[in-house]
């Protein structure tokens, strides 16, 4: 008989953070300087689509991102390397063929070189956390096609740290909090959680702004450098502002105040902007349009004498808008209105989009 290939199919979602991650601790394993918060988008057109297969007819491990061969430089290779060998160490002996009951043992699959295909059904690097998505899919692909299991809580998570820091927190529903660690040497404490039910606050709802879908001039990696050794005010906001902010964000979760819900993630994604002008030579990821949607919000909550739509930015001109069920078809007309070009987005529900055009 032939060889066979094994193999394992999933998606993971993109997350959007409301605390922002910026800024490493240690770069070696791939830590940050402070706690952060996300929402893992559910959206079907936000995701990373990821094969895991593996042979003894391949030659060597392989990887293919959009359908192109990536030629995998230093830093590309390292996390690929921290993903695979990671999850590869947690395997079992699976029965993976239960027609022809071909058992693959623990120690076998080390033998076998693996082949990854990933595709992004949205921009990639353009500030969508493309990466998050990616190496979130990643891990699980080979979680699946080892059968592997977790010694701790969260250990795929701290694995798929290594990848991509946002990618951690890709790995659960809902709200999901990446807990910074550092009390372990080796950060096995750096890990991700769910803050809540993935089912909690079913309410709330993203709508994204692709203002650019050009891959962003600063690599986050790069960024967060410079941002450390420069910026005295990303230094203040990881010591003294971000625990005080991550305990007023949880609360609101947990009691579904979209008004302190709003105003954390916006002033956060302010100060992380803020903490990029401060860096030396300043990074600008938001461009005009991005700074006019952070007006049409505040104009919009201050005509509703509350805050319905709060915004963010991570590192793109990108905008993905928070609100609640309730307010999305207004949110969505106000953004038709104004932005038709790019409020084409991501509202994947035609039936809205209809209402929303309407309303406009
Ligand atoms: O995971 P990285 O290295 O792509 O960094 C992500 C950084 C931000 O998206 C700007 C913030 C965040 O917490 O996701």
């Amino acid at each position: 008989p032939s060889t066979p290939i094994h193999s394992a199919t999933v998606s993971a979602p993109t997350n959007i953070a409301c605390i922002k991650y910026w800024g490493k601790a240690s770069s070696h394993y791939n830590t940050p300087i402070n706690d952060s918060l996300s929402l893992t988008l559910d959206q079907a057109d936000l995701r990373a689509v990821t094969t895991a297969s593996c042979c003894k007819c391949f030659t060597e491990d392989k990887l293919w991102l959009n359908g192109k061969e990536v030629q995998m430089n230093a830093s590309t290779l390292k996390r690929f390397r921290a993903c695979v060998d990671g999850i590869r160490a947690l395997a079992s002996d699976k029965v993976d063929d239960i027609t022809h009951q071909i058992v693959v043992t623990r120690s076998e699959w080390e033998t076998m070189p693996v082949h990854i295909a990933s595709y992004n059904n949205f921009p990639t690097a353009a500030g969508l956390a493309s990466s998050a998505a990616g190496y979130a899919a990643l891990v699980a692909s080979l979680v699946a096609l080892y059968d592997a299991r977790e010694e701790y809580p969260g250990q795929f998570s701290a694995i798929a740290r290594q990848g991509s820091g946002s990618a951690c927190r890709s790995l659960y529903g809902g709200f999901v909090a990446w807990r910074a660690g550092g009390e372990r040497e080796d950060w096995s404490d750096s890990i991700a959680e769910p803050v809540v039910d993935e089912m909690h606050w079913e309410e709330i709802r993203a709508v994204i702004l692709v203002v650019s879908n050009k891959e962003k001039e600063t690599s986050s990696t790069k960024g967060m450098e410079t941002s450390v050794t420069t910026s005295r005010l990303l230094e203040y906001r990881a010591k003294h502002v971000v625990p005080q902010r991550m305990k007023e964000i949880e609360k609101a979760i947990q009691e579904k105040d979209f008004e302190s819900f709003g105003k954390v993630t916006m002033m956060d994604s302010n100060q992380f902007h803020a903490t990029c002008l401060d860096t030396y030579p300043p990074i600008f990821y938001m461009n005009d349009v991005s700074k006019s949607v952070v007006t049409m919000v505040h104009v919009y909550n201050e005509w509703a004498e509350e805050i319905r739509a709060a915004y963010t930015f991570d590192a793109g001109p990108n905008a993905v808008l928070y609100t609640l069920e309730k307010y999305q078809v207004e949110l969505l007309a106000l953004v038709l209105r104004y932005y038709p070009e790019v409020g084409e987005g991501y509202v994947n529900n035609s039936e809205l989009r209809k209402e929303a055009m309407e309303f406009a």
